[in-house]
Order: structure tokens, then sequence, then C-alpha cells
């Protein structure tokens, strides 16, 4: 069978089975089992794949379309600020709106070194694209999943950003060591009895701990915020992701610990995902 067949053919099985992304899906699909990018396929109608691969996509049709897998963990990649992140089912899938607090970060600190660090870090995305654009900076990546900083040290070592990380298997509740010019967190936020109504693909496939932010969705986000006002340097610049209709429990807490909100940035939808604020000393 010819790969414009396997894709027509794919392509249909999943739009039978309700995945509204059929087509994206079919041709991401067919590009991870063969190796060859989406455009290659998309021009050259000649390319062959062999019984192998015919199968292994087969196979990942499969999986999508009756399991509802995601795509990310099919192919194991993820695209996040330009780059292909390595994902696996130990981390969260990066997620676009992540993308505009690292826009946000990168303008503010773009002639300055930050010593920087993610608090839960999971596939590394946020520091390593950091780290990209800040070519002098430096920073740490904690997570309590040791399974997730496996895979932050691979991307990292992808990115060729691994002699700037250090990289530490923790709580940030237990964490002292430095001082930092700048916090960076997507903590998990979604209330603990929010997490059955999240679509299936989410609540069957991505890590809990990444997903599961307690009663009201703010207990790592407590935490986050507690631990930055000790260990910020003055001056310091706190960035957090919250989720929505969180801002002004989250603002609150900020409050309450000596921040002072310097920038909110919405989503696409108009929502507040991400308050940059500083320690207020006076
Ligand atoms: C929402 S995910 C964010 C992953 C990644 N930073 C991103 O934006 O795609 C939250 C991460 O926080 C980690 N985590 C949860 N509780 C933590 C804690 N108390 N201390 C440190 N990391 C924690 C999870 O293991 C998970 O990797």
């Amino acid at each position: 069978m010819t790969p414009n067949k396997l894709i027509k053919k794919g392509s249909n099985f999943l739009k039978k089975n309700k995945i509204k992304s059929y087509i994206i899906d079919t041709e991401l699909l067919i590009s991870s089992v063969s190796g060859k990018s989406r455009e290659k396929f998309l021009l050259n109608s000649n390319l062959k794949m062999n019984q192998t691969q015919i199968r292994s996509f087969n196979n990942l049709i499969i999986r999508r379309a009756l399991r509802k897998e995601p795509i990310a963990y099919l192919t194991n990649k993820k695209e996040f600020w330009s780059m292909n992140f390595n994902v696996c089912k130990d981390v969260l899938i990066p997620r676009p709106e992540t993308e505009i607090l690292v826009e946000k970060v990168v303008r503010l600190f773009k002639d300055r070194n930050p010593f920087i660090l993610d608090i839960g870090t999971g596939s590394g995305c946020i520091i390593i694209s950091l780290l990209q654009e800040l070519k002098s900076s430096k920073g740490v990546a904690l997570d309590i999943s040791s399974k997730a900083l496996k895979v932050a040290m691979k991307n990292s070592n992808i990115y060729n950003t691994s002699k700037r990380i250090k990289f530490v298997n923790a709580s940030i509740s237990n964490f002292d060591s430095f001082k930092f010019d700048l916090i960076v967190s997507n903590p998990p936020y979604i209330a603990r009895h929010q997490l059955k109504n999240l679509d299936i693909g989410i609540k069957k496939f991505e890590p809990k701990l990444a997903l599961d932010g307690g009663n009201d969705g703010l207990d790592v986000m407590r935490k986050v915020i507690y631990k930055s006002r000790k260990i910020l340097k003055n001056n310091g610049m706190l960035a957090i992701e919250i989720g929505n209709g969180q801002y002004r429990k989250v603002s609150q807490i900020l409050k309450l610990n000596k921040f002072k909100e310097k920038f909110l940035i919405h989503d696409y939808k108009d929502n507040i995902r991400c308050i940059l604020s500083v320690l207020n000393h006076y």
C-alpha cells in the first residue's frame, strides 16, 4: 500500500473514532514511523514504507483511535519553542500556553544572565528554552519525579544545555541550596475533584503528579510561592503559570508572601495564564 493510501485509511479510521485532529495526527504518525518529515511525505507521493513500518503505523493508529493515547506519547515528541522535546508518560506534554511565559521572560531578561530555578521542570521545556535564548545563563531544574528528571536531562543533552543546568530530584519544600535571580514554575494546578473532568487522553495518560494540585489546585503553588520568597535574590522575579480562574486566590497568596505583581499575561483565550512578580521589601 502506498503512503498516500495509508494516510487516507488511517485518517478515516481516526475520524470514525471521533478524533478531531485526524489528518494532522495521521501525518505525524506516518512521519514518526518512517523517520521522514511530514513535509517530505506531502511533497513526494512515491516514498516507500516497508512492512515493519506499515505494521507500526497501523498499531499506532489503533492506539490513537481506540485508547485515545495522546499523539505526543505515541511519537515520543512534542514541539515547544521551535524545538522537538522528547516526551513519555513520565512527563507532562508541554503546552503552547507555557510558551507565553517563556516569551515574556526572554524579552525581560534578554540582556542579562539570570541564575534561574525551574520548579517542576518535567520535560525541561521551560528552562531549556530559556537557556537557548539566554546564552550565558545557568540554572537549576528541580522535580520531585526522578523519572521526569531523566527525560529533562536527555532533552538538555540534545539541546546542549546540560553543562549549564544542575538537575535536582527533590520536592520544592526540601530545597534551599541557592539564591536565584529568576524562578519559573508551571506547577500542577488542577483541583483534585476536577481531575475526573479532564479529557480522556489527559486523565488516562498524563502523570497525576504533574496535574494534581490538591483540594483547591493550589497546594504546590503555595509551596512554590512560599519557598521563592526565601530563595529569590533582592529584585529577583517569580514567573508562574496558573490555571483558569485561579488569579484571585494566587494573587492573595503572592501578597501574603510580600510579592508585588509586575506583569499579568493572558493566553490565547484571554484567561490570565501567567503572573510575574517581584519581592516587595518596602
Ligand atoms: C504541570 S507539570 C510542568 C512540567 C513542565 N515544567 C512544563 O511546563 O511542561 C508539573 C511538574 O511539577 C512536578 N512536581 C509536582 N510536585 C512537585 C513538588 N512538590 N516539588 C517539585 N516538583 C513537583 C511534577 O513532577 C511535574 O513534572
